[in-house]
């Protein structure tokens, strides 16, 4: 036991609290609220995720947890105060922000994500990394999302707190979101030991979908099958459910991810021009590079079919292609060690 981590807990706690009542109890705290209403949110979900407000003050939060006993050089420990740069006393972290607070995987608060209420910078405001507050190691909304996965085996992984919430409310409730960071190996470790697979569900701008595309080796690397959600072009789900609603978000979205090999197809898609000769003889190699790294002949087919029958090409030299690849690349793969993960997919078969 660690009595400063305690009170680090305790006091987030206490901060959590603080702000929730701020968002609900006081004049500033309207604006934010109006703010999250006019995004879609409402009172349930607000206490839900226990939302609240830091205000526009340097000290209103470091005054009211001094009244109750903390001392400024814990609460900067904490992540809640930040030091002068001249050393002469500490001030609030956060100010005039939205304030979501992260809870560890056991359900008890470690820090908070501040949203900024207009276009200013940065969008939103981290707790700075603390003992509390490792961002490499923690998922948002982990702690509720797991009595799911023990149920549902799969879980939804999102790209933002508010993509998150909206989707708990839309009835997604296995839904997670890393920091603000790129997916890490912890994560995926985290998640492997709860779920079987992993649906992304990121942005449907560029940054999203690279995003995915980036997630997919980590996600695989542990043995976690990825299937991936797709958005509109640059919509992301936050604003498909306020657009269009719950039930066709989960209709359009969530009930139709794709194949990792199906997503891939899109994002080379993406980035070349079919209308013209190059372009598609160019996104026809692509592809069949795509399809040569399954294993699986049939499924190779599959896909070939689909390319063959598009690009009118015969299947016959499509699948030579795609096994001449495929047989290279076993040439070059590292030794089949059967203590290596990413040979058997992560699945030890004991
Ligand atoms: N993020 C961050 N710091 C920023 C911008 C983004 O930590 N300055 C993280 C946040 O976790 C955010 C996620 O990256 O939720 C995705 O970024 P983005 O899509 O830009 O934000 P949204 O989640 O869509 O935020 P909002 O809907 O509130 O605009
Ligand atoms: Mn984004
Ligand atoms: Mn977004
Ligand atoms: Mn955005
Ligand atoms: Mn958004």
């Amino acid at each position: 036991r660690d009595p400063e981590l305690d009170a680090s807990y305790e006091a987030n706690e206490l901060a959590a609290k603080f702000y929730h009542y701020l968002l609900n109890n006081s004049a500033q705290g309207q604006e934010a609220k109006a703010y999250l209403i006019e995004r879609g949110l409402n009172g349930r979900l607000i206490d839900e995720f226990t939302i609240g407000f830091a205000p526009e003050s340097w000290d209103t939060l470091s005054r009211f947890l001094q009244s109750r006993g903390y001392e400024p050089e814990l609460l900067e420990k904490a992540g809640l105060l930040s030091a002068k740069n001249d050393g002469s006393g500490h001030v609030d972290r956060f100010r005039a922000r939205i304030m979501f607070p992260i809870r560890a995987k056991d359900g008890k608060i470690c820090g908070f994500a501040g949203r900024v209420m207009d276009d200013s910078k940065p969008k939103y405001l981290n707790t700075p990394e603390t003992k509390l507050f490792a961002k490499s190691k923690l998922l948002y909304q982990l702690h509720s999302a797991r009595a799911v996965f023990r149920k549902k085996r799969s879980a939804v992984l999102f790209e933002g707190y508010m993509d998150v919430i909206k989707a708990w409310s839309a009835g997604v409730k296995n839904g997670i979101a890393a920091m603000g960071t790129a997916l890490t190996d912890d994560h995926a470790a985290l998640l492997s030991r709860e779920v079987d697979e992993v649906i992304l569900c990121y942005d449907g701008d560029d940054a999203g979908q690279a995003a995915a595309m980036k997630s997919i080796p980590i996600l695989e690397k542990v043995g976690l099958k990825a299937l991936i959600a797709i958005l509109p072009k640059g919509m992301d789900p936050d604003e498909h459910i306020t657009r269009f609603g719950a039930e066709t978000f989960i209709r359009e979205v969530m009930e139709h991810p794709v194949s990792v090999t199906k997503f891939k197809l899109l994002y080379s898609r993406r980035n070349h021009t079919l209308l013209g000769e190059e372009g598609r003889r160019n996104y026809v190699m692509e592809a069949v590079g795509i399809v040569a790294e399954l294993d699986s002949r049939t499924e190779q087919e599959i896909y070939l079919k689909e390319l063959s029958r598009e690009f009118e090409l015969s299947l016959e030299s499509l699948k030579q292609d795609c096994h001449g690849i495929w047989s290279e690349r076993q040439k070059s793969r590292p030794d089949r060690d059967k203590n290596d993960i990413s040979w058997n997919n992560g699945r030890n078969e004991t």
